[in-house]
């Protein structure tokens, strides 16, 4: 079977996860660029004496599915390049995927990927 990885993470970090997932031979891969917050709920800035309260900031989010059993080196890959111990790292959620079709062929499952 299959496992969808969304991983919401830093702008600035898109370009390095990118060039690992590659190198990793990754079968593809969705990304979205969003806004987004976690349990801070955005920060407080200052700007001309006016305090403003930006709830949602700029991410990035990457989606790819892929075998089952990448799905652990995956999520390390991912930790490892964008993991800097600071709040707003992002999060990674993983789903079950029921099927696959690559429409040109008509193929299912983890061969279609
Ligand atoms: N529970 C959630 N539901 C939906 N999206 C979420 C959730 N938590 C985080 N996100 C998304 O992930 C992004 C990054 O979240 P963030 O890294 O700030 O998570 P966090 O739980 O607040 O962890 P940290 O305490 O390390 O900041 C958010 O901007 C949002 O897009
Ligand atoms: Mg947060």
């Amino acid at each position: 079977m299959m496992k969808k990885i969304e991983a919401i993470i830093r702008p600035e970090n898109l370009e390095q996860l990118k060039e690992a997932l590659l190198k990793a031979n990754i079968p593809g891969m969705t990304i979205n660029q969003i806004y987004g917050c976690g349990n801070q709920y955005g920060y407080t800035e200052h700007v001309r004496a006016n305090e403003i309260i930006v709830n949602t900031l700029p991410k990035v989010e990457v989606k790819l599915i892929i075998p089952d059993e990448r799905l652990d080196e995956m999520i390390k890959l991912i930790i490892s390049v964008t993991q800097s111990g600071e709040f707003g790292d992002g999060k990674i959620f993983v789903y079950d995927v029921v099927d696959c079709i690559r429409i040109r062929t008509a193929e299912h499952g983890d061969k279609a990927l």
